[in-house]
């Protein structure tokens, strides 16, 4: 039998809850005030243009279904994993409270993308982590506050990783005008446009090879081959190029065309110096299975991603040279609020 709760506040109304909605009641005011707030967003794998994205060289990225989940609920102090939030833990974490302007937050983070590995780890705990600090999931002012967390981290960056994580799919970013803008994102001397892009369900297979470098020590090198060397600066502009000219070849759904352009731009970023020995082996691996193959992210370590319709065969060359194979869809959605589980 349904009990009866007295309600307070006069009414005309019979001054009764039915039970049923007295449990609603306190669930929603739980939920209101007390229930974590739960975010996740993907990973991401550069098809064309990382690091000369930096310099505002047009790149393409893609969304892929490896997410990072961010639960953020009340707490007496800002806590991250269990830990007290200080400035010497993890930079992410760090930015992403501080520059929500977080307090008495605690957030816990799991995910299933590899940390380090050029598959936009960092930008999807940013991402996830400043939308469920700020509970909300507005892609474009999150896309802007994760870059700036992404910038205080590494010290240089571009808004293309935070801004693939945001909006999820494909993103084409340019420092001149995109078609189906989305959202620009200024810093210093360079606006960002960046665009949706139609990639659709793409199989891409990535290769890790187990290890990663610092993103932001892999951009500063970049930075001072280009400062020093015209062929670096040659090679950064000519990424942008072959990124425009990817875009075209993802209109007609050539993947011979992609894949060519890959294999160029793998070897403008070994004259960029982030490509290495492991690596270089991982693609020469993958090549007979391949229309394409590249590194993908900041290089130094990390993956190598491969275009092929053979991803179980590019997998076990992968594997059969000591790497990870990973196999990721793209067509991934952005930013998702999550329910809250238990
Ligand atoms: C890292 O995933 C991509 C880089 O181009 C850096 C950036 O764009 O912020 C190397």
């Amino acid at each position: 039998m349904e009990t009866c709760l007295s309600r307070t506040g006069g009414s005309n109304e019979p001054s009764v809850f039915m039970d049923s909605e007295w449990k609603e009641f306190n669930f929603n005011v739980f939920h209101v005030w007390f229930m974590p707030v739960s975010f996740s967003s993907p990973g991401k794998i550069i098809l064309f243009g990382e690091h000369a994205v930096v310099f505002g060289e047009a790149a393409i990225a893609a969304a892929i279904n490896l997410r990072t989940r961010a639960v953020v609920s009340e707490y007496r102090e800002n806590r991250f994993n269990g830990f007290p939030l200080r400035k010497d833990m993890r930079a992410y974490p760090y930015h992403s409270f501080s520059l929500t302007g977080a307090t008495g937050k605690s957030a816990s983070v799991e995910s299933s993308i590899p940390p380090g590995g050029g598959m936009g780890s960092s930008a999807a705990l940013s991402t996830s982590l400043v939308a469920a600090l700020n509970n909300d999931g507005n892609e474009a002012k999150t896309a802007s506050i994760a870059f700036n967390v992404e910038l205080g981290a590494q010290g240089r960056a571009s808004p293309l990783d935070t801004s693939t994580s945001a909006h999820g799919y494909g993103v084409f970013i340019s420092s001149s005008r995109v078609s189906s803008e989305i959202w620009s994102i200024s810093s210093g001397t360079v606006t960002w446009h960046i665009g949706h892009v139609d990639v659709g369900r793409m199989t891409v297979v990535a290769g890790y090879t187990g290890s990663g470098a610092a993103t932001g020590h892999m951009v500063d090198k970049v930075r001072r081959l280009w400062e020093k060397y015209p062929t670096a600066r040659d090679a950064v502009s000519e990424i942008g190029s072959i990124s425009q000219d990817a875009m075209k070849a993802l209109r007609g759904g050539d993947m011979v065309a992609l894949g060519r352009l890959m294999d160029r731009n793998q070897r403008l970023l070994s004259v960029l110096g982030v490509s290495t020995k492991e690596l270089d082996q991982l693609i020469d691996a993958v090549r007979p299975f391949s229309y394409g193959a590249k590194l993908t992210g900041a290089g130094g370590g990390g993956c190598i991603i491969a275009l092929t319709d053979r991803p179980e065969k590019a997998g076990e060359a992968i594997a059969a040279r000591g790497g990870i194979p990973i196999i990721c869809r793209t067509g991934e959605e952005g930013l998702r609020r999550e329910g809250h589980e238990g």
